[in-house]
């Protein structure tokens, strides 16, 4: 008999479902006799006792299904030793109510901040297995995070969507594409929906290069410009800024985000129209695509192995088109960030795409 629990951390994405379905089927073909905890909203189901009981029933038809069948929010890491409103000891009290219960393992699905709690409760002394999760692929340890590729589908429609009307209008379009702090959705959209111009945080963007690379493709006769920002893209100005000076300008910003003050200063610098969209939400969201439902379902089906065999403290990553176990001690509080010498970043270059440095 196992007691397996089971949690979603963090942010969203598709195929969360996709892969807590491929774990449990395994574990029930194998024949396995498990019993199954799903803690609900993420660690504050496993601080607070909130689960509910789960069947290999539950995760039948959740296969398609975006979004999390157990919920989940975001417990920071950076607070999880503070007490809560009430005094109690967060990090004790997961420790608790896994003994409580008896867990021999626990699963959890998360991104950057909720693999450095997972490598916690490791240290702590819980037997934990992690599957990679995020739109913006940047957790350390992996190649490829599932969540992601569905995100670039749908952040490359949005661009495809611009496209029509940036032409009809002779516009410049930004879109602006989530990604947190690094490049790799932005970049595989930006590239995927052919932009001319993507801004990457990795590579600190020149605003005179930007207004170059557009008045090029006017000269060349092209009447619009499509620009795919990331939501971190940053100045070169802003990225010799201290970290306290660029919060403080950040939060004096008159603009929404950055699209909006990069739209400002090309209007301002060209006098050209220039209009913002934001998917913003829409990236996480909906069915997972093709790719992330098998992706997912195959991380799912080897944590569940590792699980029978008793192998706990790994993550299940995916490095040079194999699935791994990475030790969660490796994995816990790296960022995977874009390289701005990547070849990929070298060929996007080649093709004339600027990225404003
Ligand atoms: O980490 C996933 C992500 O969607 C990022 O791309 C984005 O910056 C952030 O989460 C948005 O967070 P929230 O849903 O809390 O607004």
């Amino acid at each position: 008999m196992k007691r397996i629990g089971i949690l979603t951390s963090g942010g969203d994405c598709q195929a969360l479902n996709a892969a807590m379905r491929g774990l449990v089927k395994c574990l029930d073909v194998s024949g396995e006799n498990i019993e199954i905890y799903g803690f609900i909203d993420g660690y504050k189901g496993l601080i607070y006792g909130d689960f509910k009981m789960l069947t290999g029933h539950d995760f039948s038809g959740i296969l398609t299904k975006g979004g999390t069948i157990l919920g989940t929010s975001r417990t920071p890491f950076k607070t999880i030793r503070e007490p809560d409103e009430d005094g109690l000891d967060k990090v004790e009290a997961m420790k608790q109510n896994y003994y409580k219960l008896k867990l021999d393992v626990i699963v959890i699905l998360g991104g950057n901040g909720t693999h450095k709690t997972a490598n916690l409760l490791r240290e702590e002394g819980l037997n934990v297995v992690t599957l990679p999760k995020t739109i913006d692929n940047d957790l350390w340890g992996t190649d490829m995070t599932f969540g992601f590729q569905s995100a670039v589908d749908i952040a490359t429609e949005a661009i495809d969507c611009i496209h029509t009307t940036a032409a009809s209008h002779g516009r410049i379009f930004i879109v602006e594409i989530m990604g947190h702090k690094v490049g790799w959705l932005p970049l595989n959209a930006g590239m995927a929906g052919g932009a001319d111009i993507i801004l990457i945080p990795e590579i600190p963007y020149d605003i005179d290069k930007v207004v170059e690379a557009i008045q090029g493709r006017d000269k060349r006769g092209s009447k619009f410009t499509i620009m795919a920002v990331a939501e971190g893209a940053i100045s070169k100005e802003d990225a010799a800024l201290s970290k306290k000076d660029l919060r403080k300008k950040q939060e004096n910003s008159p603009y929404p985000s950055v699209s909006y003050e990069i739209a400002a200063r090309i209007q301002e610098k060209t006098g050209k129209e220039v209009r913002v969209t934001v998917p913003g939400h829409t990236q996480r969201g909906g069915s997972p695509c093709p790719y992330d439902r098998v992706f997912a379902t195959r991380l799912g089906a080897e944590a569940g192995k590792l699980i029978l065999n008793g192998e706990y403290g790994f993550m299940v990553g995916y490095k040079n088109r194999e699935i791994v176990k990475v030790p969660l001690d490796d994995v816990a509080g790296k960022l995977k960030t874009l390289s701005p010498d990547a070849t990929i970043i070298k060929e996007a270059k080649m093709i004339g795409i600027s990225f404003g440095d």
